[in-house]
Parts: C-alpha cells; structure tokens; sequence
C-alpha cells in the first residue's frame, strides 16, 4: 500500500474548544507505532458521550480532540509487533481495551482491562499521546478512538476484529451504543426471566437495553423518557409499559412503585444524569431490587439515602455493557448477522461525515436515535 509508513492527510471533524461546532479540516495522521494499527473508518456514529463531552460537560480540558468512538473501519497498515491484526482486516476500535494480561483481564467477572482509556487520562481525552495533528497542534484522542476522522491510529489490544461481511453502517453501534445497553442488562444487572425491568431514557442506550431486558426474559419492561416520541421504539423492542414523568406531579419512583407493587426488581440508567441514577435506584424494589447506572457524567455526584442501600436495593455500574470487548464484540457482529440481535431500528439516520454538526444536533434536540456517517475516504 503507497501509504504504509507514511504520514496520511486525511479529512477529519477536530473539536477545537467546548461549545464551539465542529470543523472539518485537513489532518495528519502519523503511521501506528509499537502495537497500533491504523484503522481506515468506513462509519461511525454520535453517541451522547460525544455530546457532553463537546457541549455539556462545560469544561476547558480535552481539547482539540477528535471525538468519536462508536466505529467501524478497515486497518489500513499495523505498527511494529502487533499479532492480532493485517492490514485489510475489518475492526470495530474499542474505547475499553482487552489486553488478557492485566490483574482485571485475567478476571472473568469484569472487563475493565487496567490499559484502557477509561483507567488512563480522563482529563485530556487521550489516553497517553496521539498520532494526530492539525494546523501544527496535536488532536487528542477522544476515548483512544477518535473515529470522526477518514483514518486513525489505536492499540491494538483496543479493536475488536469482525467478518468482513458485516454491514458497518450498522456494526458501528456495538462500538459503544447497543453494546453497553444490552450488556448493562445482561452482563451487569443480570435480568432474570418472569422480572420487572425498568428503562430510564430510550436513546440508542437504553432501547438496547430494553432488547436486553426482553432477551433476558422480563415479563414487564417500563420504558421511562421524558420524550413520548420514544415510545414506538421501544415498544418495537420489547417494552410492555411506558412513562412519560412529565404526565405526573409525583416523584417517578413512586409512580413504578404503585405500578409494581412496590418497585421494579432491575432498574437502567440510559440518560447521564445524577439526579435520573438516584430516581433509578428509587424505583427498585426493597430487599433485592438491583439498579445499574450506564450513563456518563464525571460533573457531579449521584446522592442516594442511605436506607435505600440498608433496605436491601444495590447500586452498580457499567461500562460497555460489562463485556469483554475484544472476545465480545465480533460475538455480537455475529449475532447481528443472524437476525439475533436487532440494529436497524437504531439507526434513523445517515449522512455524510461532513453533517456531523447535524448529526449532534440532532442528538441534543432528541430526535431519532442514531445518526451513522459515512465516511468517504478515497
Ligand atoms: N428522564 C427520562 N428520560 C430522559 C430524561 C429524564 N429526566 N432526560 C432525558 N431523557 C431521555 C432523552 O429524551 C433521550 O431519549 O434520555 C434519552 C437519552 O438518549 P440519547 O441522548 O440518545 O443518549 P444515548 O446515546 O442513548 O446515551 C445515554 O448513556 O452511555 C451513556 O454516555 C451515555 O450518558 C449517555 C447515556
Ligand atoms: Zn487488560
């Protein structure tokens, strides 16, 4: 290939700054290094992890960056020692990385391998140095994925390899969305068949989640957002309940706990909001009722009473759907190509990488669910 070795200019959509739209401009991509690989997108993506980080979370830290982390691409070329991969291979880049070795790989009961980007710099968006640049500035790697660029550079032990048949237009989502929805129902709360589930916000999160809490067997699931639009969706999916807090003048708990007989047995946080984690806990049934957070937040802190605990209810989280990403993820593919697991329904829109303001747009005013983008490279 003429650009194995090479540094390759590429289009890429680089966050300059909080608050500020994102800007399409020429980057340099240097080749991978010792155990990378250089990974050609062929689509991507928003996810509300991109959205808080550009125009919520209202901090000055983690820029310029290049977002993005639910992708799907070609390796373009591989760095010295890496095993895992060729180029032509298609992968999935992975914001929690499998390495097998660490303390937490070697673990069968998490995947919170200690070399991935959540475990690294969380204040820069990188998880050591980057292989971007711009205008003679290094881009920060987003999530150690950045993949709202044409090419981009990750550790090997952080992409998951996928038949070359797979539809990435689809298999994009299981780079974050679906993959942490339905694993935080099935890995991490462990629905259990005959349960009462419910489902806090119904984006590309949760209604992977309610696909989880009905592949699991739960005979009620509660499909909760604030926006009605959603429900359709999530009924699609599974959903047998639905409620829009705005219809009540009554803490949301209280209204699932009149519903159910005094609170669900699983409740999901699918939305990024302290004060949704501590009314998800709240709706759980006393004694056993299991509440598991998957939203993103690192602003503020989640509050709870501590007789909610002392009564018997338990508060987990969940990164990327407790699931061991590198051995996981080409399951799910294959699970997806079998008509197992469901993806068009998530998708509602398609543009080119160029729209991507759009497509965040889109996601802040809560319509639709995903937006994926093509990305073009020549
Ligand atoms: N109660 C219920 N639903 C709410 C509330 C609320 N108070 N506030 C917002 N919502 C709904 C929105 O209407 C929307 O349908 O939550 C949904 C969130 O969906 P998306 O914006 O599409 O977000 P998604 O990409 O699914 O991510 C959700 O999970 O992984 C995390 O970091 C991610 O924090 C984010 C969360
Ligand atoms: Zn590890």
């Amino acid at each position: 290939m003429a650009t194995v070795g090479k540094v390759i200019k590429c289009r890429a959509a680089v966050a300059w700054g909080p608050n500020i739209p994102l800007v399409m401009e020429e980057i340099e991509v240097a080749p991978p290094e010792a155990n990378e690989i250089r990974i050609k997108i062929v689509a991507t993506a928003v996810c509300h992890t991109d959205l808080y980080f550009l125009r919520e979370r209202g901090r000055g830290e983690g820029f310029p960056a290049v977002l993005g982390h639910e992708g799907a691409g070609i390796v373009e070329s591989v760095g010295p020692g890496v095993t895992r991969f060729n180029p032509g291979d298609t992968v999935i880049p992975l914001f929690v990385s499998q390495c097998r070795d660490c303390r937490f790989c070697r673990n069968p009961n998490t995947n919170q391998c200690d070399k991935s980007w959540p475990g690294k710099r969380l204040d820069v968006s990188s998880d050591t140095t980057s292989r971007l640049q711009c205008r003679g500035q290094t881009l920060l790697q987003y999530m150690g994925t950045s993949t709202f660029s044409e090419y981009t550079v990750v550790k090997e032990i952080a992409a998951a390899k996928i038949p070359d048949s797979a539809p990435l237009d689809k298999a994009c989502l299981l780079g974050c969305g679906v993959a942490t929805g339905y694993g935080a129902a099935v890995n991490t709360a462990k629905v259990e068949p005959g349960s009462t589930c419910a489902v806090f916000g119904l984006g590309g999160v949760g209604l992977a989640a309610v696909m989880g809490c009905k592949a699991a067997g739960a005979s009620r699931i509660f499909a909760v957002d604030i926006n009605k639009d959603k429900f359709p969706k999530a009924e699609l999916l599974g959903a047998t309940d639905f409620v829009n807090p705005k219809d009540y003048d009554k803490p949301i708990s209280q209204v699932l706990a009149e519903m159910t007989n005094g609170g669900v047995d699983f409740a999901l946080e699918c939305v990024g909001s302290v004060e949704v984690m501590r009314s998800a806990l709240e709706s759980c049934v006393k004694g056993w009722g299991v509440s598991v957070l998957t939203g993103y937040n690192d602003s503020q802190d989640v509050s709870a009473r501590c007789l909610q605990f002392l009564a018997g209810r338990t508060l987990k989280g969940s990164l990327f759907g407790g699931y061991k990403s590198v051995d996981s993820v080409p399951k799910l593919v294959s699970d997806v190509m079998s008509g197992k697991l469901q993806l068009d329904e998530f998708v509602t829109k398609t543009l080119p990488l160029d729209q991507i303001n759009e497509a965040f747009d889109l996601m802040a005013n809560s319509e639709g669910i995903r937006t994926v983008l093509n990305v073009l490279a020549l």
